[in-house]
């Protein structure tokens, strides 16, 4: 089982929406039980809050349910997770800035490193219009999908069912 955790800096856009994507492609390819996933911010502000109404609405227009209730990033999270997500530069270099000892750099990716049309950030839509939020939807679409090929390349493959 490979632990992926998604982080932004609220945790009410961009990461919850990353997480419930993900687990809508892990339950469309039948490996729910290949991945766990979870979401947290960098940041206070919406620790205890549901995601965004806008990131709710954006989720259900394109056929993703969402659950989440907003958490802070701790260093725990570095410890147990085997791969942790940045949506973007600020959000990288805040983890990287947690993990004084530098000994979980090398978890640490950037979300579209896996996007195979572009890299850079995951643009913040928190001050943005309907469109920002389904161009997050997009990039991050595209980017889970193959993180989850990647990832489920390196994975053992399942046992043959015994007859
Ligand atoms: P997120 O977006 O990092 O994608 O969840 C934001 C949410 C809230 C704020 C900023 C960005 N804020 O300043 O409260």
């Amino acid at each position: 089982m490979v632990k992926v955790l998604f982080v932004c800096l609220g945790n009410i856009c961009r990461s919850p929406l990353a997480e419930a994507v993900f687990k809508h492609h892990c339950s469309l390819l039948k490996k729910e039980h290949d991945f766990l996933a979870e979401s947290c911010g960098t940041a206070n502000y919406h620790i205890g809050d549901p995601p965004d109404p806008r990131t709710i609405r954006n989720a259900q227009k394109n056929g993703v349910s969402i659950q989440h209730v907003g958490r802070q990033l701790s260093i725990h999270d570095l410890k147990v997770f085997d791969l942790i997500m940045a949506m973007d530069q600020q959000n990288y270099e805040n983890i990287l800035r947690l993990d004084v000892k530098n000994t979980y750099s090398h978890k640490t990716k950037l979300m579209r490193e896996f996007d195979p049309e572009g890299k850079g950030n995951v643009p913040d839509p928190y001050y943005g219009s309907e469109k920002d939020f389904q161009e997050v939807f997009d990039i991050l679409n595209r980017s889970t999908r193959n993180l989850i090929d990647q990832l489920s390349a390196t994975l053992p493959a399942s046992p043959k069912p015994v007859k």
